[in-house]
């Protein structure tokens, strides 16, 4: 029997929350959160800001009908494939059908073309279109989320820094001494990841009875109501760089969107980004009104906001607003470092309004 057929046997038993790759991800601060998460009364939550789906998937682990929403169309794939799938898995037999080129398909070089010398080689570029070509093929739209979720898994995992911020292959394939990074990992050869992370979602899918959505698209516009919303914006530091998420991850917003893709590039960038949209919420002048909307919009809900106590605004200026819209406000905080992150002695704040 293959390790992904007993996989299959175990579905909704050993289901495990897979390890998370992406900036200002909320997976190592799971537990934490959920502590406080289950002294508030609630049936229904949205996830606003979802990214990766950690807290989406501890909320569904909780027994909550959880809505999950991102701006970014590949973190609605990811929500997908974790939080509104229930059942839904890959076989060696689906795997196999996905890493190979067939004859009956006129195959596009699309990103073989574009990105030479960007953030893989040729060959592995050349992977990639049929890999993508081929995950479109697929008509169930759960197993097509999984196999999108393992390819921007190991897209991510290939990638210096796991971005895609800069022109900067050389980095990985030149002879020189580094300091950071796994080139062992970088060097793996796709299909092999891609394998290995087909097997860690297959175990992450499970059932929790509840009729857990997924939606994509600027929160503000979201038609749904919940007992909580669950709010992790990016957030702006008062010093240092701001997270620019689609700006950093854009490969994989493209990849989801393969057909459209070549008309969507900023042409003029050398890492071939996609063009760039604004965003209230990395605006250091409107980001206050971003943050009115967002309160006064979910007035009626537990509010939960996962914070930073050097962001802007300030954690008290955010608690003003909260009251301001008659909530009774309080605050928990933990020592917390993040990946990459050079600042010390940041505190990681959850702020809740009932
Ligand atoms: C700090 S991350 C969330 C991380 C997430 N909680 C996790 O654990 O992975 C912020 C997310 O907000 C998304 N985003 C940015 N602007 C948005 C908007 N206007 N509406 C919805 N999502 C947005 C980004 O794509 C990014 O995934």
């Amino acid at each position: 029997m293959t390790k992904l057929m007993k996989n299959r046997l175990n579905l909704f038993q050993n289901y495990k929350c897979p390890k998370t790759r992406y900036q200002g991800s909320k997976y190592k601060l799971r537990e934490w959160i959920r502590h406080s998460l289950e002294k508030l009364e609630f049936k229904t939550a949205i996830d606003a800001f979802s990214g990766t789906s950690s807290i989406a998937y501890t909320l569904k682990e909780m027994g909550k009908e959880v809505y999950c929403n991102d701006k970014l169309s590949f973190n609605c794939e990811v929500a997908k494939a974790l939080i509104e799938n229930v059942s839904e898995q890959i076989t060696d037999e689906e795997y196999s059908f996905i890493i190979g080129q067939h004859t009956n398909y006129n195959y596009s070089s699309f990103i073989q073309d574009t990105f030479h010398d960007i953030y893989y080689t040729d060959e592995e570029n050349s992977w990639l279109d049929t890999v993508v070509q081929n995950i479109n093929q697929v008509k169930n739209e759960y197993k097509k989320a999984i196999l999108f979720w393992a390819l921007y898994q190991s897209c991510i995992s290939k990638r210096p820094y796991n971005l895609f911020h800069r022109k900067n292959l050389y980095v990985r394939t030149s002879d020189v001494k580094r300091n950071f990074g796994n080139k062992t990992t970088w060097d793996k050869p796709f299909e092999e990841h891609f394998y290995k992370f087909i097997q860690e979602i297959n175990s992450a899918v499970f059932d929790n009875g509840k009729r857990n959505k997924a939606f994509c698209g600027d929160i503000i516009d979201l038609k749904i109501e919940a007992d909580l919303i669950y709010i992790d914006p990016p957030y702006i530091p008062k010093t240092g760089t701001l997270t620019l998420y689609r700006e950093f991850y854009h490969f994989l917003d493209g990849l989801t969107d393969y057909p459209n893709w070549k008309s969507k590039i900023d042409y003029d960038s050398k890492h071939k980004r996609l063009i760039p949209e604004y965003s209230i919420w990395e605006d250091k002048k409107n980001i206050y009104t971003g943050f009115e909307q967002l309160i006064e919009k979910f007035k009626k809900s537990i509010i939960v906001i996962s914070y930073r106590d050097d962001g802007i605004p300030t954690v008290s200026e955010i608690c003003e607003m909260l009251r301001f819209h008659g909530k009774k406000v309080h605050i928990e905080t933990v020592d917390y470092k993040y990946v990459l992150s050079k600042k010390e002695n940041l505190q990681e704040v959850l702020i809740i309004g009932e």
